[in-house]
């Protein structure tokens, strides 16, 4: 059976003529050709695969097709924005695989504080790396750069 599913990928309407239990990792990847949400684990055990969902950050390699019809959904590829840049000015990472996820968590946290005008704290910065692993030891370097954010609040 056919089926089609359409949300709004980084500000453009697309469909997906996936089935609606499809894990959206491997839709954005291998249908519509975004290649930024890694594939690791496949079992929110290291979130090298996240995305924003209407602005919360979400495990897509869980995440099924259906979950985000009508939604708001924004991968690292198209994030422009303080968060994004000090990791990339800052040489964040080492092999770069898990770049991209911790970049849509640590963007998904400076947007919430920056709505109420606010600035993560070490401990809310910490807290929201948690579900994210780096095989490269990047973890300490990541954290003082995002520590160091222009313009978060
Ligand atoms: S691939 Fe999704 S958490 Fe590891
Ligand atoms: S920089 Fe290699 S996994 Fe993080």
């Amino acid at each position: 059976m056919s089926e089609t599913t359409s949300f709004v990928l980084n500000g453009a309407r697309v469909t997906s003529h996936a089935n609606s239990d499809t894990s959206l990792a491997l839709v954005l990847r291998n249908e519509l050709g975004d290649k930024s949400p890694r594939i690791g684990c496949m079992l929110e055990q290291c979130g090298s695969c996240r995305v924003l969902v209407d602005d919360e950050p979400v495990f897509a390699c869980t995440a099924d097709l259906e979950t985000v019809a009508g939604k708001r959904v924004e991968t690292a590829a198209a994030i422009d924005s303080p968060v994004v840049q000090a990791l990339l000015d800052g040489n964040a990472a080492q092999c770069g695989y898990c770049l991209a996820g911790i970049a849509v968590s640590a963007e998904a946290l400076f947007r919430s504080h920056r709505a109420v005008g606010t600035r993560p704290a070490r401990s809310d910065i910490v807290q929201a790396l948690d579900a994210h692993l780096c095989r490269c030891g990047s973890q300490a370097r990541i954290l003082r750069l995002l520590e160091d954010v222009e313009d978060a609040s």
